[in-house]
């Protein structure tokens, strides 16, 4: 955009102080956190509110899973996050990273949208990336087997939250299909992330293609099992991009949907 964002950059002088403040690590995680101020906020964001409510609920081990890993930028950053958020709150965090290993594979139909991506993107070095990973694991092939395998193999903590960055219809599809599991695998609520919704003037991302598609299809095939937008966050005076990117997963029937977790006995008195 070169010039032209000079101007349609909002907020100048406000984004060069959290700049600042990011890199000098000015102020608590929960601060930088709730400002932007940390490395890729929308993952920060989703692991420190899952984990709140998991502590809500009594949890005191959750899970955290990223669709799509490539060469491993995101999973590395999850564990930034997951080691701040476990210094605030009295709870384990574990980590998935779900990926073929060998970067996309070929696009099924238009829905995977060919005219973006094609076969053999984003491919992982995964000895390169297992030397740098702490807690991470990663799940490796397609998500059409590791999905069933998942459950069985890792008995994994609750899932709390979910990156969804598998960039195609297909895979996004498989990955939601993940909900039909058994409960006490997922929290009530699930805050997810999904990387591939709003884009540019080259991806066009719409409702009947990629992953909108994918949250489309997931909605209308389960009456009790809804994914919907985050609108306390875009309500907000300020909006970041990435807050469109923000899906709740409401599991209704939950054995845990309904408890309580709002402020006790609040009151609002005549005078
Ligand atoms: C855009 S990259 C992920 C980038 C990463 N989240 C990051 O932030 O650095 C998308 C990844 O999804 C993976 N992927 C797509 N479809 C998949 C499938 N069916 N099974 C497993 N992995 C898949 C690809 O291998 C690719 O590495």
């Amino acid at each position: 955009m070169g010039a032209a964002s000079l101007f349609l950059k909002p907020f100048v002088v406000r984004s060069a102080l959290i700049q600042l403040i990011r890199q000098a690590r000015l102020g608590s995680y929960p601060f930088r956190l709730s400002i932007g101020a940390v490395p890729r906020p929308s993952y920060g964001y989703v692991v420190y509110h899952a984990a709140r409510l998991a502590r809500r609920l009594g949890y005191d081990r959750i899970s955290v899973i990223e669709f799509g890993v490539a060469g491993g930028r995101g999973l590395l950053n999850l564990e930034y996050h997951a080691r701040e958020v476990e210094k605030l709150l009295p709870l384990s965090i574990d980590l998935y990273g779900f990926d073929t290993g060998a970067g996309l594979p070929r696009p099924a139909d238009y829905r995977d949208l060919p005219y973006l991506w094609r076969e053999g993107f984003f491919r992982m070095d995964a000895a390169a990336l297992r030397a740098e990973l702490g807690r991470a694991k990663l799940v490796l092939g397609d998500v059409a087997d590791t999905a069933a395998r998942f459950f069985r193999e890792y008995d994994p903590a609750p899932i709390a939250a979910v990156i969804h960055d598998f960039d195609f219809y297909s895979s996004t599809a498989a990955a939601l299909a993940m909900f039909d599991a058994e409960e006490k695998y997922f929290l009530p609520r699930v805050h997810c992330y999904f990387d591939d919704i709003t884009g540019t003037e080259t991806s066009l991302y719409n409702d009947y293609t990629g992953e909108r598609l994918a949250i489309r299809e997931f909605n209308r095939a389960h009456p009790h099992k809804k994914l919907s937008a985050a609108y306390h966050l875009l309500a907000r005076k300020i909006v970041q991009p990435w807050y469109h990117q923000i899906f709740i997963y409401h599991d209704f029937l939950h054995r845990r949907y309904n408890d309580f977790v709002s402020e006790e006995d609040p009151q609002i008195p005549l005078r």
